[in-house]
């Protein structure tokens, strides 16, 4: 199995799911833009679960040696890497928060899955799981640099997910809504729309196990999007959300 973004604590809550349930693996790929803080991780899945694993360096705003990737074999890929960034105005007319919000959620993150994508394709087989956004539905004032670089991963899984089919690769895109994580510290989330890492983890893992193709974390979300979606544009464009 691949991981990235390693530190993402439902991307680890899901590796802990998987070991649960008794999924064994040769080794699991860490990847994460701070290995330093991974290694806890890795140390905790040894210890726990006798789970082998190797930290891969991988900053989405640098670089990619793809050649360093040449050894690693999964069917297995969970990509929980994304980045909220700021969504006020200086955040927004902000180029560099732009280009890293556009980056680490889309641009730089598709050739990377793209990479994988190709080496289960060759193997004829294997899932990829991304956890992409709501907020890339509908553009919304308060965070839509985000929420337009989620609707292009939204739509590039979308289109995997076919280009894949016949080759037996699955592609299971996650539209958590809501999660109690680093990346929302301190915002103000309705615990009722708002779901632990545990609680998304359990879920993506039963979606994953059902070859589900699409899911909302928690299910309350397919409602409030449908509403949103269809909300008239001159009344939207008032709205302040
Ligand atoms: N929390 C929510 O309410 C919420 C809602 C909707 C969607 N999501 C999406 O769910 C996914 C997981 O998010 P989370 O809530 O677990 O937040 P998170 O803790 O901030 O996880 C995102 C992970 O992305 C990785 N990352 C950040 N910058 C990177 C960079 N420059 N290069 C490579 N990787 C980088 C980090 O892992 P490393 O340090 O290991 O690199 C980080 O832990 C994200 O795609 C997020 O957009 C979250």
């Amino acid at each position: 199995m691949i991981i990235i973004g390693s530190n993402s604590e439902v991307a680890q809550a899901f590796v802990e799911k998987a070991l649960e349930a008794g999924e064994k693996y040769p080794f699991i790929y860490l990847f994460s833009s701070h290995p330093e803080t991974t290694e806890k991780f890795a140390k905790h899945i040894e210890v726990k679960y006798l789970q082998q694993s190797r930290i891969i360096p991988v900053n989405l705003m640098q670089e990619i040696n793809y050649n360093e990737f040449d050894e690693i074999s999964t069917n297995l890929v969970f990509c929980a890497a994304g980045y909220l960034g700021e969504g006020t105005a200086d955040g927004l007319y902000d180029n560099k928060n732009t280009e890293k919000i556009i980056d680490i959620n889309y641009a730089k993150l598709v050739p990377l899955l793209n990479h994988f994508a190709q080496k289960l394709e060759a193997k004829r087989g294997g899932t990829i799981i991304a956890l992409s956004s709501v907020a890339g539905e509908r553009g919304r004032q308060s965070n839509f640099i985000y929420g337009s670089a989620k609707a292009g991963f939204t739509a590039y899984l979308s289109g995997l997910r076919n280009y894949l089919y016949d080759k037996k690769v699955h592609v299971l895109t996650v539209k958590p809504g809501f999660m109690d994580t680093k990346m929302t510290e301190g915002l103000p989330l309705n615990p009722k729309l708002t779901a632990s890492p545990k609680q998304a983890a359990e879920r993506i893992y039963k979606a994953y196990k059902s070859g589900k193709n699409v899911l909302y974390v928690l299910p309350i979300w397919a409602i409030i999007m449908l509403i949103i979606r269809n909300i008239p544009e001159f009344i939207f464009k008032k709205l302040k959300m």
